[in-house]
C-alpha cells in the first residue's frame, strides 16, 4: 500500500503532513511511504530527513501521487481553475484522502471528490470522543495557534507584559483579555499569565469559569438562565438569543476600555463566527493595544478585522487577522498535525489487510465525506458538481 505526502500549494500554507517520526512509524506498518520534495521545507523539514526515515523522494506531485492508495495533505487538494496544477486529478479513482477539508466553506470540493472516485474524509470532523483525542486536529492546531496568537500580540505592543519594578521606574502588567475559551483560549490565557499579563477571559460556555480560573484569570460574563444552558452535548457553543448579546456587550464594553491586549477566539460550528468587539468598543479602546482576532477566517470576532491585514484604527489600535494561524508555527503545528494522522491510520490499521475502513466505525462515519462516488457526510448529501 502506498502513501503519498504532497507539498502543499494553497497560498500561505507552510505545514506539512508528515514528520520522519510519522513516517517512521508507517513504515513500521509496512506501508510505502513517498514524499513530494520540497513538502517539508515550510515546517524545516528537508527531504533528507524524510529519507533518513526510510520515505522515497518524488521529483513532483504527479509522480508522488501516481498509484498512491492513500493522500494525506493539510488542506484540500487543488481543484482545475484554483493554481497552476489540478491536485484531484492526480489522485487514482478509490484512493483515500485526508486532509482538513474546510467542507463548508467549499461544498463544490465535496462533489468533485465525489465525482473524482476519491474517498474524502475531514479530518476537523473527528467526534470528540476519548478515543479520538490523539487524532484531534482541532485541538492540535488551536492549542498552537492561541499561544502564537499571544507571542504576535507581544511583538505588535509597544510595551511589555509583565509588571518591571527597574532603577528607572515601573512598567505596569499589560491586562490580556481572552474572548472564546475554548482551547486556543485556554493556551492563549496560560501563555498571557507565564508573560507577566492579568488576564482575564470570556465564553458562553458555563463550563469554563472554573478552567479559568483555575489558570489564574478571571472570568468576565453574563451569568444569566440562557448561560447556564449554552453548551450542547459535543461541548460546544450554541448561538446566543440577541437580548444575551447585547447585555453581553454592555458588559464587555465597560471591561474593554481598560484591556491592552485583546484575543478573540470564540467560533460556533458551521456557522459564522459571533461579533464580540463592536465598532465602538474598538474606538473605547487605548492608542497602542492589539487585537488578534482568530476568527477572521471564519468572517471574523471583531468588527474592522481584515483577512491577512494588520488594520490600524483612527484612534491607533492594531486589528490583527492574520490567516492560518497554525501555519505561522508550522514545525510545531506539523509535528502534532502528523501524529494526528498517524493515530488515525493505525487505527485502521490490519496486520494482514492493511489500512481498512469500518464504514460503521463511530470515526470513520464522522470524517467520511465520500464514498465510491457518492457524497455520504449527511451535511452535503445531494451535492452535486
Ligand atoms: P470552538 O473553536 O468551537 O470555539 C471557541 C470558543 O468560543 C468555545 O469555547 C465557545 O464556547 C466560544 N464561544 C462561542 N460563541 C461565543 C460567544 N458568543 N461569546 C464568547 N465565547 C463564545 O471551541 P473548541 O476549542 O473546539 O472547544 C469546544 C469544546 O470542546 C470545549 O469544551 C473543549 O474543552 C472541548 N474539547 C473536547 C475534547 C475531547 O473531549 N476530546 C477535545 C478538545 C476540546
Amino acid at each position: 500500500m502506498k502513501i503519498a505526502i504532497p507539498r502543499e500549494r494553497r497560498a500561505g500554507e507552510n505545514r506539512v503532513a508528515a514528520s520522519p517520526e510519522t513516517v517512521k512509524k508507517l513504515k513500521a506498518l509496512s506501508l510505502e511511504v513517498v514524499v513530494e520534495t520540497g513538502a517539508g521545507l515550510g515546517s524545516n523539514l528537508p527531504d533528507r530527513v524524510y529519507q533518513d526515515a526510510g520515505a522515497e523522494i518524488a521529483p513532483d506531485a504527479a509522480s508522488a501521487l501516481a498509484d498512491a492508495d492513500i493522500v494525506l495533505k493539510v488542506q484540500r487538494p487543488l481543484l482545475a481553475g484554483e493554481g497552476d496544477l489540478d491536485e484531484l486529478a492526480l489522485i487514482k479513482r478509490g484512493a483515500l484522502l485526508f486532509a482538513i477539508l474546510n467542507p463548508y466553506n467549499s461544498r463544490d470540493h465535496v462533489a468533485a471528490y465525489a465525482a473524482a472516485g476519491v474517498n474524502a474524509f475531514a479530518m476537523e470532523f473527528m467526534p470528540r470522543i476519548t478515543r479520538a483525542q490523539v487524532m484531534d486536529v482541532l485541538s492540535s492546531q488551536a492549542n498552537l495557534a492561541g499561544y502564537k496568537a499571544v507571542v504576535d500580540a507581544a511583538s505588535e505592543y509597544g510595551r511589555a507584559y509583565p509588571m518591571m519594578m527597574t532603577a528607572a521606574g515601573t512598567v505596569p502588567p499589560a491586562r490580556a483579555f481572552i474572548m472564546g475559551v475554548g482551547v486556543a483560549g485556554l493556551q492563549a490565557i496560560a501563555t498571557a499569565k507565564r508573560l507577566g499579563a492579568i488576564v482575564s477571559a470570556t465564553d458562553v460556555r458555563p463550563a469554563v469559569k472554573e478552567q479559568v480560573q483555575s489558570l489564574g484569570g478571571s472570568f468576565v460574563a453574563v451569568e444569566n438562565d440562557e448561560f447556564k444552558q449554552a453548551e450542547t452535548a459535543g461541548g460546544y457553543a450554541k448561538e446566543m438569543s440577541d437580548d444575551y448579546k447585547r447585555q453581553q456587550a454592555a458588559l464587555v464594553a465597560e471591561h474593554i476600555k481598560k484591556q491592552d491586549i485583546v484575543i478573540t477566539t470564540a467560533l460556533i460550528p458551521g456557522r459564522k463566527a459571533p461579533i464580540l468587539v463592536t465598532r465602538e468598543h474598538v474606538a473605547s479602546m487605548k492608542p497602542g493595544s492589539v487585537l488578534i482576532d482568530l476568527a477572521v477566517e471564519q468572517g471574523g470576532n471583531v468588527e474592522g478585522s481584515e483577512l491577512g491585514k494588520v488594520v490600524v484604527t483612527d484612534n491607533g489600535v492594531k486589528i490583527v487577522g492574520h490567516a492560518n494561524y497554525p501555519s505561522r508555527i508550522a514545525e510545531s503545528a506539523s509535528l502534532l498535525y502528523a501524529k494526528n494522522l498517524l493515530a488515525l491510520l493505525q487505527s485502521l490499521h490490519d496486520k494482514e489487510k492493511g489500512v481498512t475502513l469500518n464504514w460503521d466505525d463511530e470515526i470513520v462515519k464522522a470524517i467520511a465525506l465520500t464514498r465510491d462516488g457518492q457524497v455520504v457526510h449527511p451535511a452535503f448529501a445531494g451535492q452535486t458538481v
